[in-house]
């Protein structure tokens, strides 16, 4: 069984990255490995509170945008969150519509933010893509400002692109 060292602010990525491939390794199932993947961030990386999910799923009540879909909270680690979020709104809405990682070393000065945990003051968030298709975006926050530096980015991607590359998406 896997037991995590304790959590890092500067982490060894190439070593987690062995670390989640070995654990994910053998299931494809999404929530499961959504969870896994969570729990191993949050406990991996240092000075977090919050690391999760959200999956692209069709619209509750279809709003005045029109948008057939929207994003939903999936596995998480963490407070409780918004359940729901729409594409464009927030840095997770802004992640999946432009399909790209937005890095916000303070999210009070990024404008729309969604204050889910107040305690967050930076934040990360990547897109999910596999085959050209957005299937959600993995976000992470941290109580400190300025949290997340270009290393942790490429770092953090890296690990995302193995859970990607592990789990069949839905
Ligand atoms: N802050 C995010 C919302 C999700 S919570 O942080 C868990 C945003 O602005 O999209």
């Amino acid at each position: 069984m896997f037991t995590p060292s304790a959590a890092s602010l500067t982490p060894d990525y190439p070593t987690l990255r062995a670390q989640i491939a070995s654990i994910l390794e053998g299931e494809r199932d999404l929530t499961a490995n959504a969870a896994q993947f969570s729990a191993f961030i949050y406990d991996t990386i240092g000075d977090l509170n919050w690391a999760g999910f959200y999956l692209v799923r069709p619209v509750k009540t279809v709003g005045k945008n029109g948008d057939t879909h929207e994003l939903l909270v999936g596995p998480f680690q963490g407070k409780v969150a918004c359940a729901r979020i729409a594409f464009g709104r927030g840095v997770c809405g802004t992640s999946a519509s432009e399909r790209r990682t937005v890095l916000v070393p303070d999210v009070h000065a990024f404008p729309g933010h969604i204050a889910c945990d107040s305690a967050s003051n930076s934040e990360i968030v990547m897109p999910i893509i596999k085959n050209g298709q957005l299937y959600g975006v993995f976000d992470i926050d941290s109580p400190s400002l300025n949290r997340f530096s270009l290393d942790d980015q490429a770092g953090l991607e890296s690990l995302l692109a193995v859970f990607v590359e592990a789990t069949d998406l839905v």
